[in-house]
């Protein structure tokens, strides 16, 4: 039988950085409101002419390099966002797979906000197993900073730009494999987080545009609870499926969105301080992008091992949440 190898990572953050000084000028908010609400102190943004499926390929070229496969081997490109390069068609992932001269691949994105990433790790884990696939590029990119509204203050104060990306690969060696992945949805919940406009449950109409209903709205302390309540029975679900004890986690890397909810998720698993992967302060939340992201920080200070067991969790629109045990497991 096939097993799915989380074999490599990559990421990449657009140059350009708006802090939480930069938004005070923008909005009435402060430093220290964000700081102490969030824990978020800057995020990165993207270029004017640069495009999700742009901050994709630089993410995915160097998870392709880090996995030692050859680019003619990936078979599939799954891309997790919110803000593809253009909404319907054609896919960011085939917009990617096309500036990466990958040749013959299924190309695809996913709808699943920020649980973008965990989703598309269980596709990539089900193709994988089912013997379809054999190397399978998943990315997750977003140019958050295009559908949000930066009259807003009790959303843009929140949101960045960035990419990550990871190959995973059949292996015969259950030792590498991904150990369980859980994903979940709830639609009862669907208007706490949306962008209301351009599909056809609301087409297009000038007035509305000019509303900013083509930007994220949340309802920011409602999403707040369901998130924490919903990941820390999540997260508590899969270790004890898989008895795994939680001191056992080598890296708790929880989506991005606001310290507050990694902590109470965190204190829930009785997680100790090292085990925790903070981004947030940096990068702020960046959906899809953030679980690779942050993966990325751990693996290029040198602190993710052949062998070490992540734990990742994430929630978001939908709403959607999951949860996954992971090996990292780079080819020798
Ligand atoms: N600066 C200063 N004040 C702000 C503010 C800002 N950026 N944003 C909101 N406020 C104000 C509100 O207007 C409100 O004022 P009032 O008491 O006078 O009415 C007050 O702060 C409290 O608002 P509330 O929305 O209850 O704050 P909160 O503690 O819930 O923090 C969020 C707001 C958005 C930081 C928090 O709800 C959050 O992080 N929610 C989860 C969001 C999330 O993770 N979304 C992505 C899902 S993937």
């Amino acid at each position: 039988m096939a097993y799915a190898a989380f074999r490599s990572i990559g990421a990449y953050a657009p140059k350009k950085i708006l802090t939480n000084e930069d938004l005070s000028k923008m909005v009435d908010t402060s430093d220290d409101w964000i700081v102490k609400r969030t824990g978020i102190k800057e995020r990165h943004i993207a270029a004017k002419d640069e495009t999700t499926s742009d901050m994709g390929v630089q993410a995915a070229k160097k998870a392709i390099e880090r996995s030692g496969i050859h680019p003619n081997e990936i078979d599939m490109v799954v891309c997790a966002t919110i803000s593809p390069d253009y909404f319907c068609m054609p896919s960011t992932a085939t917009i990617i797979s096309n500036k990466l001269g990958l040749g013959n691949v299924t190309a695809f994105d996913i709808s699943a906000a920020c649980t973008g990433f965990v989703y598309i790790l269980s596709i990539a884990k089900a193709f994988i197993e089912s013997g379809m696939k054999k190397n399978v590029l998943i990315i997750g990119a977003e140019k958050l900073s295009a559908i949000t509204d930066y009259t807003d203050r009790g959303t843009c104060i929140l949101f960045g730009d960035g990419a990550g990306a990871a190959v995973i690969s059949a292996t015969e060696n259950k030792d590498e494999a991904i150990i369980d992945i859980h994903t979940g949805a709830d639609g009862t919940y669907a208007d706490l987080l949306m962008t209301p406009n351009g599909g056809t449950g609301s087409p297009h109409d000038s007035l509305e545009l000019e509303a900013g209903a083509c930007f994220m709205q949340m309802k920011g302390n409602e999403t707040f609870k369901v998130a924490v309540r919903t990941l820390t029975k999540d997260v508590v679900e899969i270790l004890n499926d898989n008895n795994i004890e939680s001191s056992k986690i080598d890296h708790f890397v929880p989506h991005q969105a606001n310290y507050r909810i990694i902590k109470a998720v965190g204190d829930a698993l009785k997680m100790r301080d090292e085990q925790v992967v903070l981004t947030v302060g940096k990068f702020g939340n960046t959906s899809g992008a953030s679980i690779p992201m942050a993966i990325n920080e751990v693996y290029e200070s040198g602190s993710l091992k052949a062998g070490e067991l992540m734990l990742l969790d994430a929630f978001g629109g939908g709403l959607t949440w999951g949860s996954a045990l992971v090996p990292f497991s780079p080819l020798k």
